[in-house]
């Protein structure tokens, strides 16, 4: 998830239009913080600065507001094709340096026209998806074709997601802009237009917005806005489309949410679908290297621990593999067991936990092969591994893990079907149907959250006077109640502790009085009917019981206190669908004692000491 911006306005109109590019780009930067540019038209040249880097250290570097010009486009750049460097730092141009693009998304196909781009005689300066698009709007241009005519042309080859700006030195006072996808928003002003990923960017400036739609295609200059639809090419009304906002801008820059665990856990439908348009042929690379592997070993802390017991899982249900959880600050006890023959995956959604690190390192140190899970490109831990599968989940800026977790488990659960396949428990044809599958799963989870959301800030009511919970599933929902007592723990400060449920009669019990919370995870699996049985025996002891089940469950609703549902689901995706819901909890319940969820007291979002 990168921040785009763009400015097209009138000479005086805004003094100096570099430097509100600039402030608009910080008001952007919880979209990503890797590496930041910005592109001026003047005298009909394109001038970038860009490079690796906060906003303020590359600013102190190149100085953006000393850049003259009145056509202005900025990015700051979350990576997720391309490790962070001055070269992948957006803008990027074509051969001859007449066009600047900066982008938002995934081009999927960007490998395959690259190729062709090369053999035509391009020459690329970057690793990155987005430069394809400057050089096919540089070869249409080249073909005869009008600024606007070949970037529709080129936009119409991309496929995947995007927001793109893009500015040329043949049409100086124009922004030509593109949206599938990925946000897009055009700001109004009178002498002046914004387009940016995220209202904050051009919140001082106007609150006249558009608000533009997948597959819609334009430009902008200073006094006016053409807008069409690049698959029916109708022309769009732009003043149908004009609405008024009333944010302020701290409310903005978390798109109006109270919070950014509350924004971040309703963006996980977006992350889902990204994370598994991002995913490449690292996936077969990842498991033939689990396959090859004699033993498997998963290091994590934290909820990214949470995500390895449900790799662990996975393995064990899907190809038949065993594999041994751990929780990183552990490793020492490795030592002399980690071998050769050995694989380690390390899970963790910053690539920085050093108790991950530390464990990575000694498997290596033993000459084991890692494989790391991340969702921060060329971090710590991707840098030290011989291979990484990232997540697209954008940065996270909560303390709890919210869409990280869930964008984990969702690579994970691709890996073992993979793997699956590669050892024959699973025909092509069945992988790709239970792939095919998988992309419902950002619609499954939006309908949990807006079932749900309410019902969790009416449970929070009751949470918010406890002290103790239990949280309990069987197979792959204790994974998911230990992920949902941490949140409950980390940021509403309450004693939460999960466990298997079947452990209950040995000792746990004992603690269970009248109104006593116990929350139960209820899966449509072999397990059901045993947890049926635990939730009667909480109930002979008058604890509180709450239950999350699919719906259709209506015997077992009866018995529960208060009850969440959710639609009928493939069994393996449940740690992805049932989480949102103990997200909420914990986040309402918080919220509903007076605590700020996005800084829990004494927690850090990376720890980065032992
Ligand atoms: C989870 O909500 C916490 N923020 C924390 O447990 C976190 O999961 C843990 O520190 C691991 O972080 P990582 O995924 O960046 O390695």
């Amino acid at each position: 998830m990168c921040g785009i911006v763009g400015l097209a306005c009138l000479p005086g109109r805004i003094v100096n239009p570099a430097r509100a590019v600039r402030k608009s780009l910080e008001k952007l930067e919880y979209r990503g913080y890797d590496s930041v540019g910005i592109a001026v038209i003047f005298n009909g040249k394109i001038i970038i600065k860009k490079g690796r880097g906060k906003i303020h250290e590359v600013h102190s570097k190149f100085n953006f507001d000393g850049t003259p010009g009145n056509t202005v486009i900025g990015h700051t750049r979350w990576a997720t094709h391309g490790a962070p460097s001055d070269a992948n730092a957006h803008p990027h141009s074509d051969c001859l340096g007449t066009i600047a693009i900066v982008h938002n998304g995934i081009i999927k196909n960007f490998d395959e026209l690259k190729k062709a781009l090369i053999k035509k005689g391009h020459v690329f300066h970057s690793d990155t998806d987005t430069e394809v698009v400057s050089h096919l709007v540089e070869d249409f241009i080249r073909k005869g074709l009008k600024p606007y005519e070949a970037f529709k042309e080129a936009i119409k080859k991309v496929k995947g997601s995007y927001a793109i700006a893009l500015i040329t030195a043949y049409e100086p006072d124009k922004i030509f802009f593109a949206k599938k996808d990925s946000p897009l928003i055009i700001g109004l002003g009178d002498g002046f237009n914004f387009l940016a990923s995220d209202i904050p960017a051009f919140l001082e400036y106007t609150r006249r917005i558009i608000v533009l739609r997948d597959n819609e295609i334009g430009y902008i200059t200073p006094t006016n806005v053409v807008i069409e639809n690049i698959v029916t090419e109708e022309k769009v009304n732009v003043q149908s489309r004009v609405r008024i906002v009333n944010w302020t801008p701290e409310m903005a820059a978390k798109a109006g949410y109270p919070h950014f665990m509350l924004k971040e856990i309703h963006e996980q439908p977006r992350a889902l679908n990204e994370t598994l348009l991002g995913l490449g042929p690292e996936i077969n690379r990842a498991a033939e290297l689990i396959l090859k592997a004699d033993r498997v070993f998963i290091a994590a802390a934290g909820t990214s621990y949470h995500a390895g017991l449900v790799f662990e899982y996975y393995l064990a249900k899907l190809p038949g593999i065993m594999s041994h959880a751990f929780i990183s600050s552990e490793y020492s006890k490795y030592s002399k067991i980690a071998d050769s023959n050995d694989l380690l995956v390390a899970i963790s959604q910053s690539g920085e936990t050093i108790d991950t690190l530390m464990a990575l390192r000694l498997f290596k140190e033993n000459g084991a092969k890692v494989i790391s899970i991340s969702n921060v490109i060329d971090s710590a831990i991707p840098r030290e591994s011989d291979l990484t599968v990232y997540t697209r989940a954008g940065p996270e800026i909560g303390v709890a893990a919210t869409k990280t977790f869930t964008t984990q488990v969702l690579v994970e659960l691709v890996l073992a079907l993979k793997i699956a396949e590669l050892e024959g428990t699973l025909l092509p044809s069945e992988y790709n149907e239970k792939l095919s599958t998988l992309t419902k799963i950002p619609k499954v989870v939006e309908e949990v959250i807006l079932k749900n959301e309410a019902l969790a800030l009416q449970l929070a009511n009751t949470l918010s006077y406890k002290n103790n919970i239990y949280y309990l599933g069987r197979g792959l929902g204790v994974p998911i109640a230990k992920e949902g007592a941490l949140k409950l723990k980390e940021i509403a400060y309450i004693h939460a502790e999960a466990y298997p449920a079947g452990e209950s009669k040995h000792g746990p019990i004992a603690l269970v009085e009248k109104d006593f919370p116990v929350l139960f995870v209820v899966l449509d699996d072999e397990n059901k009917e045993s947890i049926v049985g635990n939730i009667m025996e909480m109930k002979a002891r008058n604890a509180y019981t709450i239950g999350l089940l699919t719906y259709g469950n209506d015997e077992i609703a009866e018995k529960l206190d208060f009850t969440f549902t959710l639609p009928r689901q493939e069994y393996f995706i449940s740690p992805i669908t049932y989480t949102p819901i103990l997200q909420l909890i914990a986040y309402y319940t918080a919220v509903k004692r007076g605590y700020d969820p996005d800084k829990p007291r004494n927690l850090a979002k990376t720890v980065t000491v032992e």
